[in-house]
């Protein structure tokens, strides 16, 4: 190493300080970037992938379709028909539609920038009660009490947490006994080698840049690693339609895992 340090040629000693600044002022200006500025971009940004709801807007209404029929474990809440649900990562709301009649929302939402969306797309779901909309990681539901909630939901946000295993074990956590996970992940292509190298080079600027999402996750994978504590999942491959217009961002991010856990 000193002999590296001994070899770097006179004229750009010089320069190290000046290197040694850029650096920092780079490494700074990422965190910020990344804490501040990001979660706001991707929340302006993300409701003009909107299509993509609309492409799979029948899959999700049969995936979510068994909860009507899902009793929650609180008897005064079975007897007026009204179930817990709490969704992680809701971002603008897309999935108010999926929800049945008398349903009691909390939010787990990490981009508070979502905040204002979320709310006006859900004075358009009147059948909603909403209890809370928490700013806070799915990994960490301090707020949220053990064997709390009948249903959990998650679309397309296993690909953005931290840490995938800490937000699975916390939905455990809250889960009520009988109660349901349901789960709807983007993955990384199991089949088609192009789309998984496409997948693999874009996840760093997905990740950090866009959509803090990564594209090469294996998701469901992951769902189905962590099985203990569930009586049964049900767990499935399957690819989204392409999506109109998007159909070269579609390739790299069809391969899908769906699925239900019961605790
Ligand atoms: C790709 S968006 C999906 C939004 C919505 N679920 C949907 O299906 O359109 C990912 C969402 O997960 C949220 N998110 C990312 N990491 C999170 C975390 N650790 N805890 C809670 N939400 C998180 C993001 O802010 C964003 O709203």
């Amino acid at each position: 190493m000193s002999s590296l340090l001994l070899d770097i040629p006179s004229v750009l000693w010089p320069s190290i300080p000046q290197l040694m600044v850029g650096c920092v002022i780079l490494i700074v200006l990422k965190k910020y970037y990344n804490s501040h500025i990001q979660p706001w971009v991707f929340a302006k940004f993300y409701p003009s992938l909107a299509n993509y709801h609309v492409t799979c807007r029948e899959i999700k209404r049969q995936h979510f379709a068994s909860m009507k029929s899902h009793k929650s474990a609180d008897p005064e809440l079975r007897k007026k028909g009204a179930l817990r649900i709490l969704e992680i990562g809701p971002g603008p709301g897309y999935n108010f539609e999926f929800y049945p009649p008398k349903s009691e929302l909390t939010a787990v939402e990490v981009n508070r920038f979502f905040e204002e969306q979320f709310f006006e797309k859900q004075a358009d779901h009147p059948h909603i009660k909403m209890e809370r909309f928490v700013v806070g990681f799915a990994e960490d539901m301090k707020d949220v009490p053990d064997n709390s909630v009948d249903i959990v939901v998650s679309t397309m946000v296993l690909c953005s947490v931290r840490s995938v295993e800490g937000a699975l074990k916390e939905v455990h956590r809250v889960l009520a006994p009988g109660g349901k996970y349901y789960y709807w992940e983007h993955v990384l292509d199991p089949e088609n080698i192009w789309a998984r190298l496409g997948q693999h080079l874009a996840s760093y600027t997905y990740y950090d840049l866009l959509f803090g999402c990564q594209l090469n996750r294996k998701s469901g994978e992951i769902v189905k690693a962590n099985k203990a504590g569930y009586s049964h999942i049900e767990h499935q491959r399957f690819r989204t339609p392409p999506e109109k217009g998007f159909e070269f961002l579609s390739f790299f991010h069809s391969a899908h895992a769906k699925g239900i856990a019961t605790k």
